[in-house]
């Protein structure tokens, strides 16, 4: 985490926590989540390992090659863009409450992440959990907002082949516009974990000032300065104290008649 960089693009060392997958995995067992939102499935590989009641995937293209139904009671998949999946979102229906955890991993454009963020928190409760992917990249070239362009910037470097685009801006976006979420940022294989809890989901904030934090953050030059600054700002947190941390929440006794009289009052 502290060791320096090991290549002329890289802004800070590979990131030596946990993989991704493991953390994610085993946040949702030690949590015992009962309903889960993962946005950019792929192959389904975070998804599958994913322990859950109801798991809910959302992708325009599906490349299922795992078992999304592990380790679940009920699976529903949208073949959908993300933002199609919210504007006929019916909660009710579609995922039969709100959510414990949330996965977000779609289009890696800051201003896709950003609108999956809001939307996100508004189907959540004040404790769930959302967590951000890619927002921690370790060098430039993964950070071009064209896939193909990154492709070439990274070729010969240890990070062939990584995209991350510019989703990172979402980090000093909450920072600015959302001073009361709990950010963490977490030092996750390969590029990064971002978790977000303390969430509000009556706030209008980001969706009410979108369009000039596209055009402020538009701006903001996506270079390894820029980016090095959250380093700089920000102590990581190790993938095993962030699951520390995380500990205390457990869903699984959310079934009870308060919380079903809290969640029908939080659906209106
Ligand atoms: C990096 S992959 C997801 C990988 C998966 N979460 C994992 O870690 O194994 C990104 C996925 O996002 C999907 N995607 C792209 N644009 C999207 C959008 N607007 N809404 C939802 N998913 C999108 C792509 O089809 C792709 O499958």
């Amino acid at each position: 985490m502290t060791a320096a960089p090991d290549s002329a693009h890289a802004f800070v060392a590979d990131h030596q926590g946990q993989h991704y997958s493991e953390v994610l995995a085993r946040l949702s067992r030690n949590a015992a989540v009962r309903r889960y939102l993962e946005i950019g499935v792929a192959f389904g590989d975070i998804f599958s390992g994913i322990a859950c009641r109801h798991g809910v995937a959302v992708d325009p293209a599906f490349q299922l090659k795992a078992n999304v139904a592990a380790n679940k009671t009920k699976v529903s998949l949208f073949q959908v863009m993300s933002d199609v999946f919210f504007e006929h979102l019916d909660l009710r229906r579609d995922i039969g409450g709100r959510l414990d955890l949330a996965f977000l991993d779609g289009m890696h454009l800051f201003e896709f992440l950003l609108r999956d963020f809001f939307n996100t928190e508004a189907i959540c409760r004040r404790d769930s959990i959302i967590v951000l992917h890619d927002c921690l990249p370790v060098a430039e070239p993964m950070t071009d907002r064209d896939p193909v362009q990154a492709g070439l910037r990274g070729r010969g470097t240890p990070h062939e082949h990584w995209w991350t685009g510019d989703v990172w801006k979402v980090v000093p976006i909450l920072k600015r516009y959302r001073p009361d979420l709990d950010v963490m940022l977490v030092d996750a294989a390969p590029t990064g974990l971002v978790i977000v809890t303390g969430l509000d989901p009556s706030s209008r904030t980001l969706k009410k000032n979108y369009d000039a934090i596209v055009a402020e953050f538009s701006r903001v030059p996506n270079t390894g300065p820029e980016i090095a600054q959250i380093y700089a700002e920000t102590l990581l947190v190790p993938t095993e104290e962030a699951l520390r941390r995380l500990g205390g929440r457990s869903y699984a006794h959310g079934g009870g008649w308060l919380r079903k009289v809290m969640d029908a009052i939080n659906l209106q």
